[in-house]
């Protein structure tokens, strides 16, 4: 069956290669300013998010992670696989070990690999029974000599070094190109996306143990635009159609009911679930470690690694509201290019800075971060993006959404939602976005993107932004006065280095070269702002002094 191999290979060996290639597959996004009249055109033709989910689920489901050693030759190894059918895509990629992801063009490919694969027998050790779509490939012939050069290679999963950034974005020509680029280079590739589909249906056949009808999907950043390489992996895992199943009977005068254990709440429903699929994960997950059941929380989850696709994983169940916090984040994403690589930046920024952190703590989370940047679009003259409270105002009768007496309804038709025309280049958009809030009222004002304007404080919290949904809360009631003024002082540091030009680019060609970090590259590198007193006196540095003192720290060559 090999000749009917109809392989898209997806094994890119650069990321020049995979720069290129992202351009060609992604017709929703355009990467230039000033095009946002033909991206509200193109904006009819984006897929919804549940259409998007929904194509990767099912291409999930056809698929398998096969961990192959590296001295696997690719054209055997596909020869071998096609004989359980055509292989729509594969790549290879490496974490701690090469591993291949391989859709078929059928389900029951998968069903023939299993009938042909073995238990491994081992001995001193017992395997638990549990298969799964996580497969080994031994070698019995199929590889190539130590020397040979068709060793397998494959893609990092990882996102760029913050020194190599720097030096990359030291040789784009503008301001608003290195924003782009920092984009490209940083969100989550077509490989990424689909491996993060494939460990959430990997999981869901664990689940399915006992909820055979349950899902288990994605959320927050893997889904929403805004996900980094390296991002951890948020999954949801919805019982909903379950529940739900009344609905859909015929009318009759008598009905069958399922006798069902009663608890006294629906958190204990979702600790119960999770209690019992964590220890499945635990017990059976192939690859799955460090299982921890973090049953205590507002938000009970299940966190784990999952090894063969090194990410960070986080389950929870029953948590709708956050599918429809990305869902809107996802929509405000297609609306304008400008608005995914703002929130780029300035994750970027504030993750160099040490703003945001990966360890829970009074720091600003990435989602705070984009709840603010999307306020501050929309308090842009004309708006960028419009507000909550608009977008449920166009939605119709289906967009209908109340989650535990929270109105969640806003519309999932992108045609119907009309852009104003502003024009505003990136590069001048992040420079008031740390101008806006060096001098944002946060001892008195709240963020509300509903509403799009700043409203009185209803709580003595440092940092107040109201919970798009759930209104009567606080997304960064977490963050302490020490980390504001910390955002407060680099946003004036940025905002000032801006100002001053000196983040403009170096005269002089230095094409192939380390350059002089300028423009976005400046602002990324490491700032004196301990706290807000240390301002005035940095603010009568010269900048030039700054960058050169900064440089040398980082012992960048020129
Ligand atoms: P990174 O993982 O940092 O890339 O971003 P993320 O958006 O995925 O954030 P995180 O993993 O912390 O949370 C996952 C999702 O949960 C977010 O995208 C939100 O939808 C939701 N979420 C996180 N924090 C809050 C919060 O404080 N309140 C509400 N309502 N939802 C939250
Ligand atoms: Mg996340």
């Amino acid at each position: 069956m090999a000749s009917s191999l109809a392989v898209c290979r997806l094994n890119m060996r650069g990321r020049g290669s995979l720069l290129k290639w992202l351009k060609q597959v992604d017709t929703c996004l355009h990467r230039t300013i000033g095009t946002h009249v033909a991206a509200a055109r193109e904006r009819k033709g984006c897929k919804s998010l549940y259409a998007v989910e929904a194509e990767r689920q099912e291409q999930a489901e056809r698929s398998v992670l096969i961990s192959c050693p590296t001295r696997t030759n690719e054209k055997k190894f596909l020869k071998f696989l096609s004989r359980h059918g055509d292989i729509n895509k594969y790549f290879f990629y490496e974490s701690y070990g090469m591993y291949a992801v391989v859709e078929f063009a059928n389900r029951e490919s998968i069903s023939s690999l299993f009938e042909a694969a073995a238990v491994p027998s081992i001995s001193h050790e017992s395997m638990v029974p549990f298969k799964s779509r996580l497969l080994s490939l031994r070698n019995l012939g199929l590889a190539d000599s130590p020397n040979s050069p068709n060793k397998l290679s494959g893609q990092l999963q990882t996102s760029i070094p913050i020194n190599e950034l720097i030096q990359r974005l030291s040789r784009e020509e503008s301001m608003d190109q290195q924003i782009t680029f920092l984009t490209d280079v940083h969100q989550l590739t077509e490989e990424n996306s689909r491996l993060r589909f494939l460990v959430c249906s990997l999981l869901q056949d664990i689940a399915a143990a006992y909820f055979p009808e349950c899902t288990i999907k994605p959320f927050g950043s893997s889904v929403n635009g805004f996900g980094k390489l390296g991002c951890d992996l948020d999954m949801i895992l919805h019982l909903d159609d379950i529940s739900g199943k009344y609905a859909k009977m015929p009318k009759s005068d008598m009905r069958l009911e399922f006798q069902m254990k009663r608890v006294n709440s629906e958190r204990a429903v979702t600790q119960t679930i999770l209690t019992v699929i964590g220890d499945c994960v635990d017990q059976f997950g192939p690859g799955c470690v460090g299982v921890q059941k973090i049953l205590k929380a507002r938000c009970p989850l299940v966190r784990f690694s999952h090894q063969p696709s090194g990410f960070q994983c986080d389950l929870t169940a029953n948590n709708r509201v956050a599918m429809k916090s990305t869902e809107l984040l996802y929509l405000y994403g297609e609306l304008d290019p400008r608005v995914r690589h703002l929130v780029f930046t300035v994750r970027c920024w504030a993750r160099a800075h040490g703003v945001t952190s990966s360890i829970p703590g009074a720091w600003i989370t990435n989602f705070s971060l984009t709840i603010m940047v999307m306020f501050f679009l929309q308090t842009r003259s004309p708006p960028i993006i419009p507000t909550l409270d608009h977008l449920r105002d166009l939605a119709g009768p289906a967009d209908k959404s109340v989650i535990e007496g929270n109105d969640c309804t806003f519309v999932s038709d992108f045609s119907k939602i009309r852009l104003q025309s502003n024009t505003q280049t990136q590069e001048k958009l992040l420079w008031e976005f740390f101008e806006f809030y060096s001098t944002f009222a946060f001892n008195s004002m709240s963020i509300s993107i509903r509403k799009g304007k700043e409203q009185g404080k209803p709580e003595l919290a440092p940092l107040h932004i109201q919970n798009p949904f759930e209104i009567s809360l606080n997304v960064s009631k977490n963050v302490n006065a020490m980390q504001l003024e910390r955002f407060v002082a680099l946003c004036q540091e940025s905002a000032w280095l801006l100002q001053q030009g000196e983040a403009n680019k170096p005269k002089g060609g230095n094409e192939g070269k380390a350059s002089t970090p300028w423009g976005l590259a400046a602002l990324l590198m490491p700032s004196k702002v301990t706290g807000i007193k240390g301002r005035k006196k940095k603010r009568r540095e010269p900048a030039s002094e700054r960058i050169k003192s900064l440089l040398e720290s980082l012992k960048i060559t020129k």
